[in-house]
């Protein structure tokens, strides 16, 4: 027997360091790279169809670039290259994360017509004022053509989610150099500004968040993914959200194992919902937190009129406003009660930017996708299960689901690949003769079956850990208990803290939704656990119709 590894890696950082690490307010800002210089870029809007022309907005100490454009799929194919563009430093606003940074348009280029509709990868690298490279990375969508599109899986990247943890400017919706003293997290984030490092690509050695130690008794938590963001010069939040660490792992498995995928972002089924009408199959993948009320309103008209939603994502949590032609996106969070204007009088609070579980929005989570996040959340780090489960339980092994998987009840679904983390979504439910069903009072849709169940928790809990050395600690938790009980009072919290992650399928209208609530199922594509695999193949070809 392989005895596990009980060390938490190194990074060469000194505990000051590493509490910063997890502690600190680190981010990526213009000029932070003093005397090497910078170059950064953004682009107008998050995804173009073909024939479109993307305006680049680019600020850089050199006075010009190289560019290359690469498809990112289950190839990489590059599609673009020039040199010698002109550019120039151009400066930005102090709050330019919530403002957007207001550069002027450097270069523009059409998206040609044989860019078939996926992630596009732009490099731009320069000299630097030592001699040395400087460089940035940046991602646009390529979007279809509507139409009927059969066959073909319509994946929809969770740019909601990007854009509440781009660290980029200073302030996101987590952290923030927003408010009077500069320390408050941003209920505004702009789409004008570029990608924080580690967003678009990274490193195959890019730490996961759920842990691969075997947490001795008694130790204080660690945060590998944190500590090699600031030992790196990435994100601090590069783990959490981005194209890098999620939505590419589908991608590229998905045309890698032969199927038809389209990708589109969360703003294009904001404001043009038919477009999921030409496929059989929509897909949600990885940390997807943040939607609006019109996105929830596309993907249940799709499928009441016969589609079918796969969601292999956790974490459906936020309700969100799009503002200034979706450059903007609004959320209060736990700030929503006091401070969002949909509160006010004559306010429609049914759009307050309140978690979705908030009862007067009147529309959980469950309704969509038939888990709420509040039932859910951290399983596999900090002091959240460190040692759980890392796959999915699994209670119904007959369902069509696990076909070909060879997998028994009580077996882990994903545990060598560690899908199951760091957040994930689930449901009050009870077990009867070994099976779980949901409560009458959870939330779950009609004829809603558990397939699988793991532990969550909301608070990290430790009678042997001091107060002073947890990152999450109750907090979540009490806001939990006041959303949903209208007090953090110990007794509520008592009621939320303990929480679950769940597989769940359900019919809906002429439609069905099948969902795997956990932000880690792209790590099981990642590292080709072939049970993992097969699942995910078996959603996708019973729901375009090939099985
Ligand atoms: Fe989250």
């Amino acid at each position: 027997m392989t005895k596990p590894n009980t060390e938490f890696p190194d990074f060469g950082l000194t505990p000051e360091q590493r509490r910063h690490a997890v502690r600190g307010h680190y981010y990526e800002w213009p000029g932070m790279d003093g005397e090497r210089g910078e170059i950064w870029c953004y682009s107008d809007r998050f995804s173009y169809r073909a024939g479109e022309t993307v305006a680049l907005h680019v600020s850089s100490t050199a006075p010009t670039f190289g560019m290359t454009i690469t498809r990112d799929g289950g190839s990489e194919t590059k599609v673009f290259e020039k040199s010698g563009i002109a550019a120039r430093w151009q400066e930005s606003p102090d709050q330019c994360s919530a403002e957007g940074c207001g550069w002027e348009a450097s270069f523009e280029f059409r998206v040609e017509n044989d860019w078939s509709s996926g992630a596009y990868r732009v490099t731009l690298t320069a000299d630097g004022r030592d001699g040395k490279p400087i460089q940035c990375h940046h991602l646009f969508i390529v979007s279809p053509q509507p139409g009927r599109k059969p066959g073909r899986v319509l994946q929809v990247a969770a740019t909601g989610t990007w854009l509440a943890y781009n660290t980029w400017g200073g302030s996101n919706h987590y952290q923030g150099i927003t408010g009077p003293d500069r320390n408050q997290y941003s209920p505004i984030v702009s789409t004008q500004r570029p990608w924080c490092r580690g967003f678009v690509v990274l490193p195959k050695d890019a730490p996961r968040v759920p842990l691969e130690v075997a947490v001795p008794p008694k130790t204080v938590p660690r945060y590998p993914h944190m500590e090699w963001a600031l030992a790196t010069g990435h994100s601090k939040k590069y783990a959490s959200s981005g194209w890098a660490s999620y939505d590419s792992h589908f991608f590229r498995f998905a045309e890698q194992a032969g199927y038809g995928v389209d990708l589109v972002s969360q703003h294009d089924l904001h404001f043009l919902p038919e477009i999921l009408d030409g496929y059989d199959c929509a897909v949600f993948v990885g940390h997807d937190e943040y939607w609006t009320w019109e996105m929830r309103d596309a993907v249940d008209n799709y499928v009441e009129r016969g589609g079918h939603a796969a969601r292999f994502a956790g974490n459906f949590m936020w309700q969100t406003r799009l503002e200034d032609e979706a450059r903007r996106q609004v959320c209060y969070k736990y700030r929503s009660r006091a401070e969002d204007p949909a509160y006010l009088p004559g306010g429609d609070v049914t759009r307050a930017t309140n978690s979705w579980e908030a009862p007067e929005i009147g529309r959980p989570g469950s309704a969509t996708f038939g888990l709420n996040a509040t039932r859910g959340v951290y399983t596999g780090w900090g002091g959240c299960a460190p040692r759980g489960v890392r796959g999915f339980p699994v209670y119904r092994p007959e369902h069509w689901a696990f076909a070909g998987t060879g997998i028994y009840y009580g077996d882990l679904l994903g545990a060598d690949s560690h899908v199951y983390g760091y957040e994930v979504d689930g449901l009050d439910f009870e077990i009867r003769g070994g099976l779980p069903y949901p409560t009458a009072t959870s939330g779950a849709p009609d004829g809603l079956q558990v397939l699988a169940v793991g532990m969550a928790s909301q608070v990290e809990e430790s009678a042997d850990i001091p107060i002073e050395d947890q990152f999450l600690t109750d907090e979540d938790g009490r806001f939990t208990a006041e959303t949903l009980f209208g007090e953090a009072s110990d007794a509520n919290l008592e009621k939320v803290k303990r929480g679950n992650g769940m597989i769940v399928n359900f019919p809906r209208g002429k439609g069905e939704v099948f969902h795997a609530g956990s932000c880690e199922w792209v790590a099981g594509l990642l590292r080709q656990d072939p049970m993992v695999e097969r699942v995910t193949k078996n959603v996708l070809d019973r729901y375009l119709g090939k099985s």
